[in-house]
């Protein structure tokens, strides 16, 4: 079992990434945890893992109420979110309740918004079961619903206060999710660390047989990146935007082509393509180092190429309206290098317009 601490002062909190800590992580849960829970997942993780993560709750002294949700991006709404509300205030649940969210990353960035605004703010613990959650969106309090207009546009920071990753859980999980997930790690190594992203390189054929080492030493790191990052900036003024290489070009094709149609991470890996080649045309990056990142994406079955009948005229409104834009002028992370990244402001509709030549 590792640990690893998200250092934010006061709301610093854990996070343990290892091996069966859904039978057996009893020790690793605070005992200041809230006596009563309301322990949320979905339709399909449910029946998988509910009754684990209940016993586990149960053997920590908590009271344990559930509320199983529509599984889906598509359910990431605020229709969705008042089902949440609704139960806890039918169950007459407090401010010293907590929102445990059991599931993927549109559980827990759900889970985590109703957490934050449900009585202005309840405790939150997060337990992710996909490669995706467990690298990424479980760690550093960012939560959202969609709105038909733009992806994760509503939402809050509030950071759990703890995150307990089984690696098991990730078993269960089907191939094409996997794939996704490692868009996010391998995300990690272009942005932040060229050396991670020759491990990468190196250990691809264990990740694609899902050997549990190197998942594990993949996970370990991109929480270590991801709580260095959110220790420095909590609220995305700056360092932070780094995370979101791709995220402009995969939000506007999620939103573009209906939530759930492309997955997260099949989105951000065709968007990391389309900033290396935005990067190339800077002369930041060779040919060569483009084809590094390409190469490693599709190695996971990643989509390199925007949905054929995506141009600039589908794009442009969906980067316009991104949370990163400043006075109507799109922000985009590109990659400087492998392993480097830096936030652009001064690219040019004609230099955009290029990428979809
Ligand atoms: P997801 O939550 O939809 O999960 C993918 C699918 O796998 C779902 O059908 C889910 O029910 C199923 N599933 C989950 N765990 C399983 C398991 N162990 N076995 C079998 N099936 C399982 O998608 P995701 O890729 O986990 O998360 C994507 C979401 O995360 C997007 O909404 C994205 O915006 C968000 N996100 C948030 C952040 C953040 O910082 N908050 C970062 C990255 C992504
Ligand atoms: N996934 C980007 C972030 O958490 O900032």
């Amino acid at each position: 079992m590792e640990r690893i601490d998200v250092q934010l002062g006061q709301r610093s909190y854990p996070i343990f990434i290892g091996s069966g800590l859904l039978s057996c992580g009893d020790s690793l849960i605070n005992t200041s945890l809230p006596r009563r829970v309301l322990l949320i997942s979905n339709d399909v993780v449910a029946p998988l893992y509910l009754d684990a993560a209940t016993a586990l709750l149960q053997r920590c002294g908590c009271q344990v109420d559930h509320c199983v949700l529509p599984d889906g991006e598509q359910h990431k709404t605020l229709d969705t979110l008042n089902l949440i509300y609704t139960k806890a205030l039918q169950l007459s649940l407090g401010r010293d309740c907590a929102f445990v969210a059991l599931g993927g990353g549109v559980i827990g960035d759900m889970v985590g918004y109703a957490a934050a605004s449900y009585q202005r703010g309840v405790a939150f613990i997060q337990i992710p079961t996909t490669l995706l959650a467990q690298v990424d969106s479980s760690v550093g309090g960012k939560t959202a619903v969609n709105h038909p207009l733009g992806k994760n546009m509503i939402g809050a920071f509030h950071q759990p206060s703890l995150v307990l990753m089984d690696i098991d859980t990730l078993n269960t999980l089907p191939a094409r999710e996997f794939s996704a997930g490692m868009a996010e790690v391998i995300k990690y190594g272009i942005l932040w660390d060229a050396d991670f992203f020759c491990w990468l390189e190196r250990h691809r054929g264990a990740l694609l047989a899902h050997d549990g080492d190197a998942i594990s030493c993949a996970i370990q790191r991109c929480c270590q990146i991801k709580a260095e990052v959110v220790a420095e900036d909590e609220t995305e003024r700056g360092v932070r935007a780094l995370l979101n290489l791709g995220h402009t070009f995969g939000h506007a094709i999620e939103a573009e082509q209906g939530y759930g149609s492309w997955l997260h991470g099949e989105a951000v890996a065709t968007g990391m393509v389309l900033a290396a080649k935005l990067a190339q045309q800077l002369q930041w990056l060779d040919g060569a180092q483009v084809a590094r990142i390409e190469s490693l994406l599709a190695c996971f079955g990643l989509p390199l190429n925007p949905p054929p009948e995506m141009g600039l005229t589908q794009f442009l409104p969906h980067m316009q309206r991104d949370k990163k834009a400043q006075n109507g002028q799109i922000r985009l992370i590109l990659p400087t290098a492998i392993g480097h990244s830096k936030v652009v402001s001064d690219v040019s509709t004609d230099q955009l317009a290029q990428l979809f030549v």
